[in-house]
């Protein structure tokens, strides 16, 4: 496959090509042999990364480190406190002097503006590890784990129950279509995806022959469903609203009559954790055999492997 993706930042998702996304997904596979075998080679020896936090994370910051540091890279660690990113020193300053220290940088935190000033200005590939508004490095994983369990995507169909505005369901109408999986949002109407995210995510659908449909209405939103995803109710950073959106989408829950209602057997139960159990999902759904969250998690590492290598050292790393 002639892919190159050396040189390049991950923002959205929609920079990168369905073939590119194919490219990552088999790279992904290899690594996950490698590891499994005991086979890591010091393929990030002497390259550095820079992981800024704003908010908090267990898989993103664990995957990223994990998978820099056991193939001989130095990550840094650098919170919210330790840095003056946007405070004391704006953005594009930040970029810059991080960009003459670090092979690569990986921001998680709130506007999505942040991580594109950083790719912007810093000169080396910017990875966004979720912001407000997009959550990439999560969805190449989730794409992973489909293609693990199913043989593969295309033509399989994703129901999403929950906030369809949040990071996680913007990344899945532009994942899901790109890739030629049917994409159902099902929440209420006051929690729909902006339209500017559906009218991107049709267009993308109409070149993989995919559909995007959107629908209050759980019973009808998951039938057929290979794949029933969800997040939390209230993503971190809206605290404040987490009444309301339990009022909101306490219908929406994922329990078993949820996974009946797809009329398949086979299908999975998705979540990118962490996971409130008993507000978006029930505990024997999560700890139940169609569950794949744990694969999804641990995707994480892989993929992000994955990611850094093709961005760091191209073809043949
Ligand atoms: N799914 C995910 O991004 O998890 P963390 O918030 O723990 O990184
Ligand atoms: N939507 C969630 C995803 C967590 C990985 C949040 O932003 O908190």
């Amino acid at each position: 496959m002639s892919v190159t993706l050396k040189g390049r930042s991950l923002l959205t998702l929609k920079e990168l090509s369905s073939e590119e996304i194919r490219y990552l997904i088999e790279l992904s596979m290899l690594v996950k042999r490698e590891r499994r075998q005991g086979e890591l080679r010091q393929r990030f020896a002497g390259r550095t990364l820079a992981l800024i936090f704003e908010k908090p994370s267990t898989r993103t910051r664990c995957a990223f480190e994990t998978a820099f540091g056991e193939e001989g890279g130095h990550p840094v660690f650098l919170a919210r406190d330790d840095i003056q990113l946007g405070t004391k020193e704006s953005v594009e300053d930040t970029a810059r002097v991080l960009g003459r220290m670090f092979d690569c940088i990986q921001f998680r935190g709130f506007r999505q503006t942040t991580v594109e000033v950083l790719a912007a200005l810093a000169g080396v590939p910017v990875y966004n590890g979720l912001t407000d508004d997009y959550h990439p490095t999560q969805v190449l994983a989730d794409l992973m784990t489909l293609e693990e369990r199913f043989g593969s995507i295309e033509g399989l169909s994703l129901a999403f129950c929950g906030d369809g505005r949040n990071n996680v369901a913007r990344t899945l109408l532009v994942g899901c279509p790109k890739m030629g999986i049917n994409v159902t949002i099902v929440s209420p109407r006051e929690l729909h995806p902006d339209q500017a995210a559906l009218a991107e995510a049709r267009e993308l659908a109409r070149a993989s022959g995919a559909e995007v449909r959107v629908t209050e209405d759980l019973e009808f939103g998951v039938r057929n469903a290979d794949a029933i995803y969800t997040d939390v109710w209230a993503s971190m950073g809206e605290e404040a609203e987490s009444e309301r959106r339990e009022r909101l989408l306490r219908p929406y829950q994922v329990n078993r009559a949820a996974m009946a209602s797809t009329g398949k057997p086979r299908t999975v139960f998705m979540h990118c954790l962490p996971a409130v159990k008993g507000n978006e999902v029930t505990g024997d759904v999560i700890e139940g055999p169609q569950s794949v969250v744990w694969d999804e998690a641990e995707n994480r590492k892989h993929t992000i492997k994955a990611l850094m290598l093709s961005t760091l050292l191209g073809p043949g790393a």
